[in-house]
This record gives structure tokens, sequence and C-alpha cells, in this order.
């Protein structure tokens, strides 16, 4: 998607860094209004408004405790037992025909440390197709062309169906669990940190499939890495610490947040972890 040939809606936006882009419903994948979020009555996060893409990669930066993890949470339906929310959240990237249960089905999560389930991969990467009914017979052939759009397939054994997931390297359960993203039919994929613990060569490998995630779904993506950032995103959010809580302070394309970042807390940011 061009950022240039969306629409940018500065003067509505109560905060002037965050600009409203994809203000019209075919190209908003996800829009967020008055939201705020409490642990008991505490407010740990508040975001006036910001809009998502149907697709692209969004980059989620900040400070730690600026609410990052939260936020993806929130969105995805998979709060803590003492968070609670108020505020919309409208999801619109998926048709009618494509209409799933929960919110939670529309999101694929990928954390810091991978969850893969303590079983095979074969009965891993069944989870998300029973759940979505598929017939048994063509499970096989799913399962591998996932396996192989997550560069894993040339990596496992010829039985591999057979394999425990949790004897895989930390990279590679980083990318099965993105397979079994691509299983669920997932339109949005959130990534909190994903190769925070892994090595270049890893983080190579997930910053590839997230980069061609990225042309067909809405990738958002929490990273400490402003060059993680700059390679994959096509938009940058950036969260700060303010009155003891978080709050959103600057969304737009990554190419103008890098080239010149607006607010003075993305400035301050960007200039304490790059030292320039
Ligand atoms: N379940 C919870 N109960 C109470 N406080 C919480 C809960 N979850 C998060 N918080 C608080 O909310 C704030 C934001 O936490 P969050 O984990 O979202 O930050 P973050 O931006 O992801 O930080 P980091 O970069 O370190 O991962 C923190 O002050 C944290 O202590
Ligand atoms: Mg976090």
């Amino acid at each position: 998607m061009n950022a240039q040939t969306l629409i940018t809606n500065n003067e509505s936006a109560n905060n002037a860094h965050v600009q409203l882009l994809f203000d019209e419903p075919e190209c908003c994948g996800i829009r967020v209004k008055d939201l705020s979020i409490f642990a008991k009555k505490k407010t740990i996060l508040t975001v006036d408004e910001i809009r998502f893409p149907k697709t692209g990669v969004v980059a989620i930066m900040g400070p730690s405790g600026s609410g990052k993890s939260t936020f993806l949470k929130v969105m995805s339906e998979l709060m803590d037992e003492n968070l609670s929310h108020k505020g919309k959240i409208d999801i619109t990237c998926f048709d009618a025909t494509n209409q799933k249960e929960s919110i939670c089905s529309h999101f694929a999560m990928v954390w810091q440390k991978p969850t893969v389930f303590p079983c095979s991969i074969w009965d891993n990467l069944k989870v998300p197709l029973r759940k979505r009914q598929v017939a048994r017979k063509k499970w096989r052939e799913l399962m591998e062309q996932a396996l192989e759009d997550v560069g894993l397939m040339g990596e496992l054994d010829d039985q591999w169906e057979k394999q425990t997931a949790q004897r895989l390297s930390g990279g590679q359960q980083q990318r099965l669990s993105i397979a079994m993203g691509l299983l669920k039919d997932s339109n949005i994929f959130l990534f909190d940190e994903p190769t925070s613990a892994l090595d270049p060569i890893s983080t190579d490998k997930i910053e590839k499939i997230i980069e061609n995630l990225g042309k067909k779904k809405l990738v958002l993506l929490v990273t400490h890495s402003l060059g993680q950032a700059k390679r994959v995103s096509d938009y940058s959010a950036m969260f700060h610490n303010h009155d003891d809580q978080g709050a959103l302070c600057e969304f737009s394309s990554s190419q103008a947040f890098f080239k010149s970042p607006a607010s003075p807390q993305s400035r301050e940011f960007i200039m304490m972890e790059t030292g320039v």
C-alpha cells in the first residue's frame, strides 16, 4: 500500500504528531478510538486515536513500560486478569464471508519467547486447521506449504511430522509459531519483540518473513531495534511515558518518521538509542 495515496488528516488528531492515515474504510484495517487500559484502577495506557492499514508492517516503538505489549494484548483480547479497557477497537480486516467467532481468531501472536505446544510439529500445526474445520485430507499439503513459507521445510527431518516442536531452536520455534498463524488464516499478525533473543541470522530470516507477510496482511511489530523498524516497517508508531502512564505520541509513515521524527519524544528516543 502506498502511503502517498492515502489520506492524511492531521487536524482531526488530538495529538498533532499522530497522523490519521487510512481515513477510508477500504484502506483501514483497525481503528482504535479513545482507548484507555487500566490495571485495577490505575490507567496504564491511553490512545486517543490510531488507524492501521489493511496490509503493511507497523513498527511499534517506545521506552520500557510505555504499554506496547499491553496494547497488543488488549487488541487481541489476551488480557491479564487485572487488566480492563474502555474505548473502541474496530477491525475491518475481513470481509463478510470470512466472519470469525471472536476477535482473538483474527490475530496470530508471536511473543518474545517461543510459545509452541509440547508435542510434535504435526500436532502443533493441526491445532489451527482443526479449529477452522479444514478437511483432514488437506492438512499435510497446507502444513507443508506453511512450513515452506517460513523457510522451515528444508531445515527439518524427512519425517518432520514426528519431530518434537520444543526441540527446535528458538528461531525455528518462532517460525513454527508464524506457520501456525498462517494456518489459522489470520489477517493480522502481532509480534512482540520476536527476535530479541535471536542471533543475526535467525533475526534476518524472521525479518524477511515479516516483510513478506506485510504484503498481504497487517503486521504490528513491537520492537526495541530501530534498525529492525527501519528495515521492515512501512509505518511507525511511537509510545512514550507521560505522567506515569503510557501514551501514543506519533504515528506516520516510517520513511517520514526516520527521516525527521515529528514529536520531541521520538527525537529524544532515537537520539538515546542511536547516540546521534
Ligand atoms: N497485568 C498487569 N497488572 C498490572 N500492571 C500491568 C499489567 N500488565 C502491564 N502492566 C503495567 O503496564 C505498564 C506497561 O507494560 P507493558 O508490558 O505493556 O510495557 P512495554 O512497553 O511492553 O515494556 P517493555 O518494552 O519493557 O516490554 C507497565 O508499567 C506494567 O507494569
Ligand atoms: Mg513489552
